[in-house]
């Protein structure tokens, strides 16, 4: 199993290139299955759980050549199968994404239900209730989820009022109302840019789609598919993580590809801890002023703060003059990094959804226990501003989603070495 190991006390100063982001590339490949014509991918990003989802599509029977010059391209017209079995949907949650495209487009489809998940216990009956809003039946027995359209007719176009604004859900309900007949209404819908890059791809496909970026989304269903092309939008998740390293070693970093529409609260946050982020020709860059100051914090769907930056933000404020209040909305049990920090000497305690942070802490390199990808990158933070050597193990979880980790960061001027096996 890979390790990293880190070398702290080393500024960072550079520039680093965002790779395409996840979570708008993961529904964008399940996605193609929605369609008999050829999908042209660009900009994927180099990461474990994309391959996952290649691996999974062509188990579907999907065809996939290149990559050629940068791009992919999807054929789904043979497909075999309409089933993904727990082994699969065990290594990735996102792969439950495969559910809605392959009940629009074969009425029906069989798929284990996900269990929790180091952060939470991560329901999908949001993304079930927008299917059943649609006129789909959806029976769960052991397990396994079994969801069939109506006979005659197939999906039925219909209003969705999702109780949360879920991004997986929304991409869900999205993706089934293109094949419904009529028109459906997505209310109360998630607003983030991943949501915006799927709808602008559906659209590309064919798709009739408006209203992506805002509470309500409306799709005018059969949709007529056609050949399409899309490049994937850039990872703000990865862009704030370079922003929040650049900002906790003290030097400066572009990070290229990154947007400041993208990034919602967090420059809000950043500013009033002291690091300014401004645009750049190519992208974004972060300037610390002097020492950084304690913020509270507190996570939601955008454009509040992401929560998949949360672990990362609470590494900054370790570093901060005074206490920062973290609360964290959106998953239940996504403080795992609190121990492993602690560990590393970070002064935190923690009550259910609620971190306090301590700072300023000297941090001491340890060997330390990577929990899942975000947290797992949290710890590759601390370790560039810890004592000495930081060995951040189970290094899996970050390869999930973040491209070339020790290339970008090593780049930038920072002591980091990847160590394979025992
Ligand atoms: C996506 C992202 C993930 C990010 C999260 C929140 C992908 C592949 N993953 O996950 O990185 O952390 O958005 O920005 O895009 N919920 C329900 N019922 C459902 C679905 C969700 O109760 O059917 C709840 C969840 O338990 C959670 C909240 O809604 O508390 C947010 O989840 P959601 O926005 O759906 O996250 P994901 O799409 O799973």
């Amino acid at each position: 199993m890979d390790r990293l190991q880190i070398e702290g006390g080393h500024r960072l100063d550079g520039s680093v290139q965002v790779a395409g982001a996840k979570n708008a590339a993961l529904p964008i490949l399940a996605a193609s299955l929605l369609s008999d014509r050829d999908l042209v991918l660009g900009n994927l990003p180099a990461v474990t759980d994309v391959t996952a989802m290649l691996e999974l599509l062509r188990e579907f029977g999907v065809r996939i050549d290149g990559p050629r010059q940068g791009r992919l391209v999807l054929h789904a017209t043979g497909i075999v199968n309409t089933e993904a079995t727990w082994d699969i949907v065990r290594r990735m949650r996102a792969s439950f994404l495969v559910l809605a495209p392959l009940v629009a487009r074969f009425g029906h489809a069989r798929i284990s239900r996900p269990g929790g998940c180091s952060i939470g216990t991560r329901p999908v009956d949001l993304h079930l209730e927008a299917l059943a809003a649609l006129g789909a039946s959806v029976e769960t027995a052991g397990g396994v989820i079994d969801v069939t359209a109506p006979r005659a007719g197939g999906l039925q176009g219909g209003r969705i009022n999702l109780a949360f604004p879920s991004v997986g859900a929304t991409h869900t309900a999205m993706m089934a109302a293109t094949a419904a007949r009529g028109e459906t209404e997505i209310v109360n819908c998630a607003r983030e840019p991943e949501i915006v890059d799927v709808a602008t791809c559906l659209a590309r496909m064919g798709a009739r789609i408006e209203g992506a970026g805002t509470h309500r989304i409306r799709v005018e269903g059969l949709t007529l598919w056609q050949p399409a092309e899309h490049m994937i939008l850039p990872d703000r998740i990865e862009a704030g993580t370079y922003l929040i390293a650049a900002a906790l070693t003290g030097g400066q970093v572009e990070v290229t590809g990154g947007r400041l529409e993208h990034l919602g609260g967090v420059c809000e946050v950043l500013d009033a801890a002291g690091v300014t982020v401004f645009p750049s020709d190519r992208g974004l860059i972060a300037e610390r002023h002097g020492p950084l100051r304690s913020v509270d914090m507190t996570t939601g769907p955008f454009p509040a703060f992401p929560t998949d930056l949360q672990a990362q933000f609470m590494t900054l404020m370790t570093q901060a003059e005074g206490v920062s209040t973290i609360r964290e909305t959106v998953f239940e049990n996504r403080f795992m990094h609190v121990p492993e920090l602690q560990r590393l000497g970070a002064n935190i305690e923690h009550r259910g959804s609620v971190a306090r942070v301590r700072g300023r802490s000297p941090l001491d390199g340890a060997s330390v226990m990577a929990t899942d990808l975000r947290a797992s990158m949290c710890l590759v933070l601390a370790g560039l501003v810890a004592r000495g050597w930081t060995t951040v193990n189970r290094v899996y979880h970050i390869d999930r989603g973040y491209e070339d980790v020790e290339g970008k960061l090593r780049r930038c001027g920072a002591r980091i070495e990847r160590r394979t096996g025992a």
